[in-house]
This record gives structure tokens, C-alpha cells and sequence, in this order.
């Protein structure tokens, strides 16, 4: 595995956090910290809705990309409440992050919906950033790789290789995620490889080879190097130490080192 044929990616996910007057000075704080990571280091802050044309004034000209959290799968029409993925690319939005755990848990999402948002998602030339990961049961049941072998499946099912190779996987084992409970990085590595296994059977090793994998579930500024150290994750999305401007220089930092 060759970690240097594919792009490291340092991404916060802001969740349910942050006005617009706040979201300014969180990235406004984060610019300068963060700006030798340009060429090295893909870092993005994914933010709430009402944030991001905020968030793509706030860090222009800077080598901050902006991402959403959720997009809708159908170009336009009588969804009220949805976000469409023309609606982010006018704004200038880059990434976005699609079938999160608290999506799939409180809002009802399915592979079959993180599926079809992530090919609306890559149509308008954004990138998907899709998470999939296991419970806590279906870890203590030891099945983790089926639970995560058949989200990546069925969430990649119908891309291209080009298509594939474009998006980018963050494992979030749920039990980790807000509970400070990281996987160990051993943990996140064995599942991570085994992704990058399951997309090598889906198109080949090239295909795999160039996909970004991130762990995301408690990474914090303490236990990030050695998660980013392991050759299988190329990164991270991280929630709670995304809102404090030093702990993510502390992972963004770990990354270009790393
Ligand atoms: P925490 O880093 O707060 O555990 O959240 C992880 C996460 O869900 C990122 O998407």
C-alpha cells in the first residue's frame, strides 16, 4: 500500500454547531494555523447549511475547502426542506458528507438513499464524503467486516472507477463517535484496509489505491498520530475537536507529518 497515491484529507464535521458570526471567527482562527498544509494536506470544515456561504467567503483565497453535511439526491422539485447539490456547488461548496451515523440513526437515511445522494453528489462535481461503520453489537457479534463490507457495497454500488475513485470513505465505528471511545489504531486500520480490500474486488487495485479512507470517532489532538500513522487512513473527520481551532491544527499538523 502506497499511501502517497492518494490525497490525505483532515476533515472537520461541525454537526449541529456554530451560528455564522461564530463560524467566521472559528475559521478565521484556523486559516494561518493550517496554511502550510497547502500541497500536503487536504483540509476541510464541513459545515451546517446555514454556514456555508459564510464558510466559503471566510476561508477564499486560503487552503480551506468547505463542505456541507447532507445533500438531497433529486436535481430540484417539491422537497420541502432539502438542499440540492446545484444549491452547494453555486455557493462554492467542495465536499459533502453523506450517510453519517446520526443521519442513518435519528433522519432515516439507508445505503439505498446514501447511494443515490452520492451519485447526485458526484453528478454536480461534488465530493462525496461517505461514512459508513458498525454498532457497538455488531462489533461485540464479530461482524463488523459484513456490516461494512455490505454498506460499502451497497453505498458504492453503480459508480464508475473514475466515479469511485473520487469519493472518499470515512469508517466511523458508531460506538466512537462523541462517546471518547476512539478505536484503537490498530482497530481502525484492520477495517480501513479491509475497505480499501472490498473496493479492490468491486473495480481493482488501482481503484482502491487511490481512495481516500478516513477514521473519524473521537480523534482528538492526543491520539491522532498514531491513527494517522497506520498506512490504510488517510485521514480524518472529526466532530468535537473540530471546534476548537488548536485541536484540529493539532491533527492537521499530525497529517502533514505523518
Ligand atoms: P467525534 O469526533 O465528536 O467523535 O465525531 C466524529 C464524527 O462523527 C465525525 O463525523
Amino acid at each position: 500500500m502506497n499511501k502517497d497515491l492518494r490525497k490525505a484529507i483532515i476533515a472537520g464535521n461541525w454537526k449541529m454547531n456554530k451560528t455564522r458570526p461564530e463560524a467566521k471567527e472559528l475559521l478565521e482562527a484556523i486559516k494561518p494555523l493550517v496554511a502550510n498544509a497547502q500541497g500536503k494536506v487536504e483540509v476541510v470544515a464541513c459545515v451546517p447549511f446555514t454556514n456555508l456561504e459564510t464558510a466559503v467567503n471566510t476561508t477564499a483565497g486560503s487552503n480551506i475547502k468547505i463542505g456541507a453535511e447532507n445533500v438531497h439526491f433529486e436535481k430540484s422539485g417539491a422537497f420541502t426542506g432539502e438542499i440540492s447539490a446545484d444549491m452547494l456547488t453555486e455557493i462554492g461548496v467542495t465536499y459533502v458528507v453523506i450517510g453519517h451515523s446520526e443521519r442513518r440513526q435519528y433522519f432515516g437515511e439507508t445505503d439505498e438513499t446514501v447511494n443515490k445522494r452520492t451519485k447526485a453528489a458526484l453528478a454536480a462535481g461534488l465530493i462525496p464524503i461517505v461514512c459508513v461503520g458498525e454498532l457497538l453489537n455488531e462489533r461485540e457479534a464479530g461482524i463488523t467486516s459484513e456490516i461494512v463490507g455490505k454498506q460499502v457495497k451497497l453505498d458504492l454500488a453503480g459508480l464508475t472507477a473514475d466515479e469511485a475513485k473520487k469519493t472518499v470513505i470515512a469508517y466511523e465505528p458508531v460506538w466512537a463517535i462523541g462517546t471518547g471511545k476512539t478505536a484503537t489504531a490498530d482497530q481502525a486500520e484492520e477495517v480501513c484496509a479491509f475497505i480499501r480490500a472490498t473496493i479492490a474486488s468491486l473495480y481493482d487495485q488501482a481503484v482502491a489505491d487511490a481512495v481516500t479512507i478516513q477514521y473519524g470517532g473521537s480523534m482528538n489532538a492526543k491520539n491522532c498520530a498514531e491513527l494517522l500513522a497506520k498506512p490504510n487512513v488517510d485521514g480524518g473527520l472529526i466532530g468535537g475537536a473540530s471546534l476548537k481551532a488548536d485541536d484540529f491544527n493539532v491533527i492537521v499538523q499530525a497529517a502533514v507529518n505523518g
